[in-house]
């Protein structure tokens, strides 16, 4: 939550730092603001309320004067509402100093004690203009040393935080820090750049060095230093970025969940890329790791929101391929009990971000438990991953709609492959050529639900468009997309939605059905269980007997629901497990729609923040 960006160099920074918040502002859009250094050694600042776009008008209207160092900032409020006095920047040191953060710091209240009896006025309610007053005390105690100053604040502080800085006694300087929170380094040629994630400097540089926890960074034009918290020189780790900046771009898509959305034939086609070898799956980074596999006798996936939606098809896949215990736990929920867990435990950690606070802080938990530690990420030299044994990369390219799409779909895939994997190193698979082929085959599956569906299920959401409700059911790996096609619709339409496993619906839910009430039922192929099949038929049935509208997803030729149904959505055969990968696609399009119909912003629906970096 919160995008940060920095950079130093020999250009203008404003518009440099304007597009890298463009790139970020899925990160929190509440406000926005920027500082610049100006030739003259100013420090002048703007920053307001609103979607970058607000701030981007007041500068068109009144730019700030050129200048070459520069910080920016997207917000997601926490400390104080989204007014313009809560935005970053944070000034101090009579405006000479410019401070802006990402994360929370938890024993702000005490400083802010200290530093109101030491006569400080504060002009907003956040907890970085805290950092930044103690930064402008510590500055003016030690005679005017930035770096200095900088590393004792950081000490001084306590829970998540990025921090940014700069002084206008030292343009071409801009100091860094990290506990908990993302910062990564941008190299340029005679320009150097700070970004909460390489998004923010893609456009110009796909040279990066990944900063640890804990540790500081000065950038100027030329030099890039690192030191930990003690002030010991830390040598970053180097990582090219395969993303381009085109990737980011909207193109010419309405929305960018849009573009995302049809970009899942890729983003499954790129993450079996390179892991499969010879009819098996094979996936390289995990090469020398079998240990990881056979020394175990029970897996946790451990993950939020979607990604832990993905984790539940994978629970079905890694229990049936590898033959192992899987539970899926909620980050949030998992380290603050006592999980009987150790080191016959493996803990998989799925996030699109890789910087999800609730799931890093799982992780850390599981390895100080003695667990083995993986973790499915798609961004590269985030947290999470740093901090696990092993990575598994998904490779969606970047995911800007906060609602996520593509790296869902990404997520299942890697999770398929790791069953598929874990299961050939356990000696559970003997002959993977029938699922390895189902797995190549799905680009193209997903590419047919994507061109067959999408006016049909656009039209229904048109139709739709005044519902107040959708329930969602479904059996086995139908389950968990019942849950995620309920929770794309209320992040994005504001409507309100449930999923349900279809087999829960007498325990409770069934009361909730009136005439006329929405609900998408996923029907499992009859081919995979006859029997399984025959339970959803009854279970719509039953629905219908009630006054529900039916508006069923099932596979091509599956005529024992239409009878039953309003509506049937069809997706091409897949084997039990890939068909998650095609029935979500209809749901992602019918949320999306239905947003679009009711006239909000589907890239950015209200709230919400793509990266949550705080618990
Ligand atoms: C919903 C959504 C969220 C994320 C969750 C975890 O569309 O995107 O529920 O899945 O916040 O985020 P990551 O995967 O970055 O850890």
């Amino acid at each position: 939550m919160c995008g940060i960006v920095g950079y130093v160099g020999p250009r203008p920074s404003q518009d440099i730092l304007l597009a890298g918040l463009a790139r970020l502002e899925y990160r929190g859009y509440d406000s926005a603001g920027i500082a610049v250094i100006d030739g003259d050694g100013e420090l002048g600042m703007r920053k307001k309320a609103g979607k970058l776009a607000v701030l981007r008008d007041s500068l068109g209207d009144a730019p700030l004067p050129d200048g070459t160092t520069g910080i920016g900032h997207t917000r997601w409020a926490t400390h104080g509402g989204p007014t313009d006095g809560n935005a970053h920047p944070h000034l101090a040191d009579d405006d000479k100093l410019a401070v802006i953060h990402n994360g929370i710091i938890e024993n702000f209240a005490a400083l802010r004690d200290e530093l109101l009896a030491d006569g400080v006025v504060f002009r907003s309610e956040t907890d970085t203009e805290v950092a930044a007053a103690l930064l402008g005390r510590e500055y003016a105690g030690n005679g005017g040393d930035l770096e200095l100053a900088f590393r004792s604040v950081v000490n001084r502080l306590e829970g998540a935080f990025t921090l940014l800085a700069m002084h206008q006694d030292h343009p071409g300087l801009v100091v860094g820090a990290r506990r908990n929170s993302p910062l990564v380094i941008g190299l340029g040629e005679g320009e150097n750049f700070l970004g909460s994630d390489v998004a923010a400097f893609v456009e110009h540089t796909r040279q990066a060095l990944a900063i640890g926890q804990d540790q500081i960074v000065s950038i100027t034009p030329d030099a890039v230093t690192v030191i930990d918290f003690a002030g010991t020189p830390v040598t970053p780790e180097p990582f090219d970025v395969s993303w381009d900046a085109a990737a980011a771009e909207k193109g010419g898509w309405s929305s960018f969940m849009a573009k995302e959305v049809a970009e899942q034939p890729e983003a499954v086609a790129n993450t079996i890329r390179g892991r499969i070898q010879d009819g098996q799956v094979v996936i390289p980074e995990l090469d020398g790791l079998d240990e990881l596999f056979t020394g175990i006798n029970r897996v946790i996936i451990t993950a939020c929101g979607t990604a832990s939606y993905a984790a539940l098809v994978g629970k079905y896949a890694i229990e049936q391929w590898a033959r192992v215990a899987v539970d899926v736990e909620l980050a949030h929920e998992f380290r603050y009990r006592d999980p009987v867990i150790g080191a016959d435990t493996l803990v998989v950690s799925i996030s699109q971000s890789g910087e999800t606070m609730d799931t890093l802080m799982a992780v850390k938990y599981a390895r100080e438990r003695g667990a083995r530690t993986l973790s499915v990420c798609n961004t590269q030299g985030a947290t999470i991953p740093r901090e696990s044994d092993a990575v598994v990369y998904t490779h969606a390219g970047p995911e800007v709609a906060v609602a996520s799409t593509k790296a869902f779909s990404a997520q299942i895939t890697a999770l398929l492959l790791l069953g598929l994997h874990m299961g050939r190193v356990r000696g559970t698979v003997a002959d993977a050529s029938t699922d390895v082929a189902e797995l190549l085959a799905l680009p193209e599956k997903v590419a047919a639900v994507l061109e067959s569906e999408q006016e049909h299920v656009t039209q229904l959401a048109g139709w739709m468009a005044d519902t107040r409700s959708v329930l969602f059911l479904g059996r086995h790996v139908g389950y968990p997309i019942a849950l995620e096609g309920a929770l794309k619709l209320k992040e994005i339409s504001y409507i309100h939605a449930e999923g349900f496993a279809a087999g829960e619906l007498k325990h409770g839910p069934i009361a909730l059905i009136e005439p006329g009430q929405p609900v998408f039922v996923l029907v499992p192929s009859p081919r995979h269980s006859a029997l399984v099949h025959s339970k959803v038929v009854s279970n719509i049935q039953e629905i219908r007997a009630r006054g529900a509208r039916v508006i069923v997803v099932a596979e091509e030729g599956d005529a024992a629901v239409l009878p039953f149904a309003d509506e049937v959505i069809h997706i091409p055969l897949a084997g039990p497990m890939f068909e998650p990968l095609l029935a979500v696609v209809p749901l992602q399009i019918f949320a999306m729609a239905l947003a679009t119909a009711k006239g909000l912003d589907v890239d950015q629906p209200r709230n919400l923040a793509k990266s949550v970096t705080v618990e």
